[in-house]
């Protein structure tokens, strides 16, 4: 069976900082309350004109660049949003239209934070089948447009970016190991987007309700978020004999300092086995894990053979991890 190997990893994070210290302006709240409480200092705000295509396009074409392959190469486009440019058609067709490359498949997956690892498993089952080759998946959001900068609970946390990384089927032994997908709706309340789907269509009366930005039940998402982010990593590693002291890279969903740290005490990681850039841009959401693994991989952090757990958990809730041999 045919491995699927990244081959290429990039990212794109808005030029625009927002630091604690711009919303002290705006919002009862301080730099010393966010960072202890979250590790955040500063997030990434996407301009006006750019979009999450737009984002997503730049972070593909460096992916492309490294991984040496052209977009007319590539056998499908998987997106991983759930802040894309319409409701419809995916944002996966808008960025196959910026590449300039018809006619390959295209589609997006909608699994809040983990839809990047959601994505990759899309991605390396349908090349080892043998299908296809060559995948590009990306992870990419604007949460600023859809946040509340009116709520204090919820603005503070969040940051707009795009990551992504190209897979293509190689013999041998390194590529994806395994991934293990898992949700469970019954938390679907705890964080989601009331408006405007089916069930809230738009009205004025629902913008007035503000039901169009997030509402999230912060310390009810902290406990599930530990406990579901540590079972998957030892998931992967029990699936493929390994022990946490094997994994070489932790890479989590960037959601905050203080999950990321109470996820690696619980699963005895020591600091230099967790990559961590929440300080620098918040939580991108699905965009979180492609960025740091493009970030630690274009550091030369990342070597051949190294064992890379990617571990993701977000509305739904859905969590999900994927163990890679570099
Ligand atoms: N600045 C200042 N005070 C704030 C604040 C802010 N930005 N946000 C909330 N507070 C206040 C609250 O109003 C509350 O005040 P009160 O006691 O007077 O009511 C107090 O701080 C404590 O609020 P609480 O919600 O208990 O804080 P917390 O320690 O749980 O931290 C989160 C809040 C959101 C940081 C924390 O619950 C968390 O990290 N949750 C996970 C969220 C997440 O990562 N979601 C995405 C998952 S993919």
């Amino acid at each position: 069976m045919k491995k699927a190997r990244i081959v290429g990893t990039g990212s794109y994070l808005p030029e625009k900082i927002l630091t604690n210290f711009d919303l002290e302006k705006f919002l009862d709240t301080s730099d010393e309350w966010i960072v202890s409480r979250t590790g955040i200092r500063e997030r990434r705000i996407a301009a006006a004109d750019e979009n999450t295509s737009d984002l997503a396009t730049r972070a593909a074409r460096q992916a492309l660049d490294m991984a040496g392959i052209s977009p007319g190469d590539l056998d499908m486009i998987i997106v991983g949003t759930i802040t894309g440019d319409y409701p419809w058609p995916a944002t996966s067709c808008l960025v196959q239209k910026n590449l300039g490359i018809p006619g390959c498949a295209a589609f997006d997956v909608s699994a809040a934070c983990s839809g990047f690892v959601y994505a990759l498993d899309m991605a390396a089952r349908q090349i080892e089948s043998g299908a296809i080759k060559t995948v590009l998946v990306i992870g990419a959001e604007i949460l600023s447009r859809i946040l509340d900068w009116e709520d204090r609970n919820t603005c503070i946390l969040f940051g707009d970016g795009a990551g992504a990384a190209v897979l293509k089927a190689e013999d041998g032994p390194n590529g994806v190991l395994s991934s293990h997908l898992h949700a469970d709706g019954s938390f679907w309340e705890l964080l989601y987007q009331p408006g405007f789907g089916t069930r809230h269509t738009p009205s004025a009366e629902g913008m007035d309700q503000r039901l169009h930005l997030v509402r999230m039940q912060g310390n009810e998402v902290f406990k599930v978020a530990v406990r579901s982010l540590s079972d998957v990593a030892l998931e992967a590693l029990g699936a493929n004999g390994m022990a946490v002291a094997d994994i070489d890279h932790f890479i989590p969903h960037q959601a905050n300092r203080r999950i990321l740290e109470a996820t690696a005490r619980r699963l005895g990681l020591k600091d230099e086995q967790v990559v961590i850039n929440v300080d620098r841009f918040g939580n991108t959401s699905g965009a979180s894990i492609p960025i740091a693994l493009d970030e630690a991989n274009r550091a030369g952090k990342i070597k051949e053979g190294d064992v890379v757990l990617l571990d993701a958990f977000g509305g739904g809730f859905t969590w999900a991890s994927s163990l890679l041999l570099w």
